[in-house]
Parts: C-alpha cells; sequence; structure tokens
C-alpha cells in the first residue's frame, strides 16, 4: 500500500504469487508423495498449516451473491494484507497462526443507547449465518471472489440502538503487540482503525463477517470477527474487531492518517479516480493472468444512491 507501488507489484509481486502458490501446491504433492512412500498416513492427513477452523452448520445461500468463479481457498488464505502480523503477502497465514480468537468480546459504545461489551457467541446468534459470495478488490490493484459467512452489520446495528445523532461507526482492530508482531513496527499507527457512515453501514450488503468457505475465518483473513464492504477498497474492511463505536464525527481511519492524499475516508471503488501513484481502471484475479476492468462501486450499483450528489473525486 504505503510502501510498494502496483508497478512494482505488477510485474514482481502478483507474478510472484502465482509462481510462490503453484510452488506451495508443488512442494504439497512432493510432501503426499514423501509420505505416501513410507513417512506414514498420519502426516499426510495433517498438514502444517492444519488451524482450528470449524465448519459453520445451517449456512443459508444469500441471494446477494456473485455467480462469478470463486478464487480458491489457498490462494485467499496465503496473500494477505495484514499488517499487524507482516508487511509481506506471504507473512500473515504462517506468522498468524497461533493468534488466540477465544475468548473475544466487542465493546460497543459511543452513541447508543446500551453501551455494552457483547461476547462473540451471543453475536454469532444474532441472525442466520449466510454464505455470501462478493467480490473483493484491493487498492493494491489485485481481487478476489470469496464465499464469506456472516450477516448484515445492520443485524448488530440494531440491537446497539444507535441515538439520533450517531452518523458514523469507528470499528477498531485488537492491539496486542504480544501477539502481533506488526504492532511493534511503526509502519501504520496502531490500532487498526477504519469507519463508515450510518447509511453505509445499514446497506445491506455491508457484511459482519465470521467465516469464508463454509468455516470460520482463518486467523490471517481476520478471526474472528471482520466487516466486508464489498464495494469499497479492501483496507475499509477491517480484520480482528474488539471495539465498534458509533460516532457523531467522521472517524479517522488508519490508512487516512498515514497518507491522507492517497487513502480517503470513503475509498469506493473507483476506476475513474486514479491513486496519485497508480491507476485504478484495471485489477488482476488472484490466480489469472489477465486483467479484467475495475467497475464502479465494484459492480456493486445498487449502493449508487448512498453517494447522490457527492463528488466522488473530491471524497476519494
Ligand atoms: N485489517 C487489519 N486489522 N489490518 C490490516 O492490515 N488490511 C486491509 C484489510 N483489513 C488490514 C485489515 C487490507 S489493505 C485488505 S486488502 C484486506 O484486509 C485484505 O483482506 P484479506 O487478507 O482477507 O484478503
Amino acid at each position: 500500500m504505503l510502501i510498494k507501488k502496483p508497478d512494482d507489484i505488477r510485474s514482481s509481486e502478483i507474478t510472484a504469487q502465482s509462481v510462490y502458490l503453484d510452488r506451495r501446491r508443488f512442494i504439497a504433492q512432493l510432501g503426499l508423495a514423501g509420505a505416501a512412500a513410507g513417512i506414514g498416513l498420519q502426516q499426510v492427513v495433517t498438514p502444517p498449516e492444519a488451524c482450528a477452523e470449524q465448519q459453520i452448520p445451517n449456512l443459508t445461500k444469500s441471494p446477494l451473491s456473485t455467480s462469478e468463479k470463486v478464487t480458491p481457498m489457498t490462494d485467499v488464505t496465503h496473500y494477505n494484507n495484514y499488517y499487524e502480523f507482516s508487511t509481506d503477502k506471504e507473512g500473515p497465514a504462517e506468522l498468524a497462526k497461533n493468534f488466540r480468537t477465544q475468548p473475544w468480546s466487542v465493546t460497543i459504545d459511543g452513541a447508543v443507547a446500551k453501551k455494552q461489551k457483547w461476547d462473540i457467541d451471543s453475536i454469532l446468534k444474532f441472525a442466520p449465518s449466510e454464505e455470501r459470495i462478493y467480490r473483493h478488490r484491493c487498492v493494491e490493484g489485485w481481487s478476489i471472489v470469496v464465499p464469506w459467512v456472516g450477516f448484515s452489520l445492520s443485524e448488530l446495528i440494531k440491537r446497539a440502538e444507535p441515538l439520533g445523532k450517531a452518523k458514523y461507526l469507528e470499528f477498531t482492530t485488537i492491539l496486542d503487540p504480544r501477539q502481533m508482531p506488526g504492532q511493534d513496527r511503526n509502519v501504520l499507527q496502531w490500532p487498526y482503525v477504519e469507519g463508515l457512515r450510518m447509511d453505509e453501514a445499514m446497506h445491506p450488503l455491508a457484511l459482519l463477517c465470521f467465516g469464508m468457505y463454509g468455516q470460520t475465518l482463518p486467523n490471517q483473513d481476520g478471526a474472528p470477527l471482520r466487516i466486508v464492504v464489498p464495494w469499497k477498497y479492501g483496507f475499509k474492511s477491517a480484520k480482528a474487531i474488539v471495539r465498534i463505536k458509533f460516532t457523531e464525527k467522521q472517524p479517522i481511519n488508519t490508512w487516512n492518517l498515514s497518507a491522507p492524499n492517497e487513502y480517503g475516508f470513503y475509498s469506493n471503488v473507483n476506476p475513474n479516480v486514479d491513486h496519485p501513484r497508480w491507476s485504478q481502471k484495471t485489477e488482476r484475479r488472484l490466480g489469472e493472468f489477465f486483467k479484467r476492468k475495475t467497475l464502479m462501486f465494484n459492480g456493486y450499483d445498487q449502493v449508487a444512491n448512498l453517494y447522490a450528489g457527492m463528488d466522488l473525486k473530491k471524497n476519494f
């Protein structure tokens, strides 16, 4: 994001990513062959990256899903932006594997009738779990299609009983440098903070997310609770949330604080507004070679009315 230009990413990183994943598959196959040749079945069925994800029962399919081809799970779970663990895309999968997500609670405060602390298990019972297949585009120019699991963020907002003066939501990630080595570095100001306007947060597409590919979220993808806002660049979708504050004023989000001329508050996917250092007209799906055109609001036209009359070049 701040550190690398997409030119670098295009020529080295994204190509390197596919090579990297192919290499992983190759090594995995070698491992399987080796194991089959005599190391023992026990080792074959328990690969080192096997973690504590659990199957989520009774998933309903969401009509909000795209029918596009889903990105392979290994790609989505081994090419991550999660600066609390690493600035390398391949780092979080390994560095987050022992991250503790139990017990976990989320503090609800600010302009709400009932300030409270919700345990993660009670949040998960707010509504039936849905599988929602969304396009997700990173500001750096890569994109993925993921079957997320969760339900609309509005389900939580309703239960928080926001006061009339609550105009925004501020999401804060856990601050725990003992578990998150990246928080010892000043690459960003910690904890990671993101924000949404109330009407954006109430839009049915805004997802409170606790799973992907039918299972609980892998740590590197934001376990145990994150948001997914599919019409915005990926950095708006904060991971490992421990606090949701309802505010009167627009929150200051971490990337905006870090580079205000590069990362705005709104950060809607917009092919007509270039990043100061690169074009946003095209993107590359993980695992694909050719680029595709980036769509306004990432193709989620149903949110356009949220921004009627706004200058989206100014409010980038
Ligand atoms: N949330 C936290 N707490 N820390 C981060 O570094 N990175 C963001 C977003 N949420 C980030 C975060 C960025 S830049 C992107 S593109 C997405 O997470 C990536 O989500 P994924 O790794 O699940 O694909």
